[in-house]
């Protein structure tokens, strides 16, 4: 990663703003309000905002856990200097087990076969391998059923390869406090953890919760909480807010690169899905479906403080703005597509709903091309990277 030393907007087409201070306070907001350690999922390259960036921040403010979804995400992170504990939450091949275990990282074991795969790796190469047993309390994803735990566990236990250091279980509509499967999850997942005390089979850290879980099912948290979306200050849903306190850590924006006025009737944009009704200026922004600006009617951006209409159909790396609104409005503006400009607000959550989807897929899909710029107090002037 090429870091760049200091912000610099001008020199971007298109760029995110990553606020790390506003990161760091709502990790320490989850903590305060759970009275429980985070483990930060950073996953997906941080659901795009920046996997070793993020990951950094979140060590900085003391997290006790990252979570991923794949091993290659861990050693990255071990690579680039990351010390704290990582957890794959997914599936790991039994082949990257010497990996795991020479990058002091714990795998998710979900499977009786699984777990046999990485003992019988782990003893090849001398080792011991950290493990997080998994059940399936309901998600119909990955687990073992409740009534297998405690014959795995009992398995598990006696063999000197593997170490056993959690058992945990993930929910599936937790963001929906109104549907009675969350309580139902946790009811079974406490009969088991009832079960396994009484057999002296218990982990010794118990974790369940997302963001959602975390929100809306206090009595969830158990010894952490897993929590993504809402440390980015983006709710987990229309139905699970987060607290109004929590600070927004991401924006989009990019610059007005072209401002003309088109006679009344004339076609924009590819296929001329737009005509203009009267003489209209028309501006051209540079971002497009490449950067994850979704193809489809009814997109808009914030140009001087106002939200106008995209018109036409977006294109690969620019689509057209209709500027009637905001004459002042001159090449080289600052345009946002997500965040704030002076009054107005375009949230993660517009968009989504906008979309028909999720923020999560949102902020996912923000292209790898768009550079992601730091802003970090702790540094002296935020900064850059690619
Ligand atoms: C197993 C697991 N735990 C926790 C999380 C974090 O979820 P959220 O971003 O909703 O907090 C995820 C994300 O999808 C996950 O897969």
């Amino acid at each position: 990663m090429e870091i760049l030393g200091s912000i610099d907007k001008e020199a971007c087409s298109t760029w995110l703003e990553i606020n790390l201070d506003n990161l760091r306070y709502n990790i320490r907001k989850l903590e305060t309000l759970t009275q429980k350690p985070v483990m930060l999922v950073v996953k997906a390259n941080s659901y795009g905002l920046g996997l070793v960036d993020i990951s950094k921040a979140a060590e900085q403010a003391g997290v006790a856990w990252l979570g991923v979804a794949r091993i290659e995400e861990a050693l990255a992170l071990r690579v680039a200097g990351v010390k704290c504990n990582i957890l794959v939450l997914g599936y790991t091949p039994a082949k990257r087990t010497y990996d795991a275990i020479l990058a002091d990282i714990a795998l998710t074991v979900y499977d009786r076969e699984v777990g046999e795969a990485y003992c019988t790796e782990a003893k090849a190469a001398h080792g011991k391998i950290r493990i997080q047993v998994k059940t399936d309390t309901g998600m119909g994803r990955l687990g073992f059923f409740p009534s297998e735990v405690a014959d795995f566990l009992r398995w598990a236990k006696a063999q000197r390869q593997l170490k056993v250091e959690a058992l945990i279980t993930h929910f599936a509509c937790a963001d929906d406090p109104q549907k009675p499967s969350t309580k139902a999850q946790i009811e079974e997942f406490n009969q088991l953890l009832k079960e396994l005390e009484a057999e002296g089979l218990k982990p010794g850290l118990i974790h369940a919760s997302n963001s959602s879980g975390t929100l809306n099912f206090p009595e969830a948290r158990y010894d952490l909480t897993r929590c993504g979306i809402s440390a980015f200050g983006i709710q987990p849903s229309p139905t699970t807010p987060i607290p109004d306190e929590f600070k927004p850590v991401i924006e989009w924006k990019t610059h007005l690169i072209s401002v003309k006025t088109l006679p009344s009737g004339h076609g924009v944009s590819y296929g001329f899905s737009y005509y203009t009704k009267k003489q209209e200026r028309i501006g051209v922004i540079a971002i497009g479906y490449a950067d994850g600006f979704r193809r489809r009617e009814g997109n808009y951006a914030l140009v001087c403080g106002k939200k106008v209409p995209v018109v036409g159909n977006v294109c690969m790396d620019q689509c057209m703005v209709n500027l009637d609104t905001v004459p002042e409005a001159k090449i080289g503006d600052e345009v946002v597509l997500i965040g704030k400009q002076n009054g107005a607000a375009i949230k993660v959550e517009d968009l989504a709903q906008d979309w028909g989807t999720i923020s999560y897929e949102v902020i996912c899909g923000l292209a790898d091309r768009i550079p992601r710029l730091f802003i970090d107090s702790s540094t002296t002037n935020g900064k850059a990277s690619k």
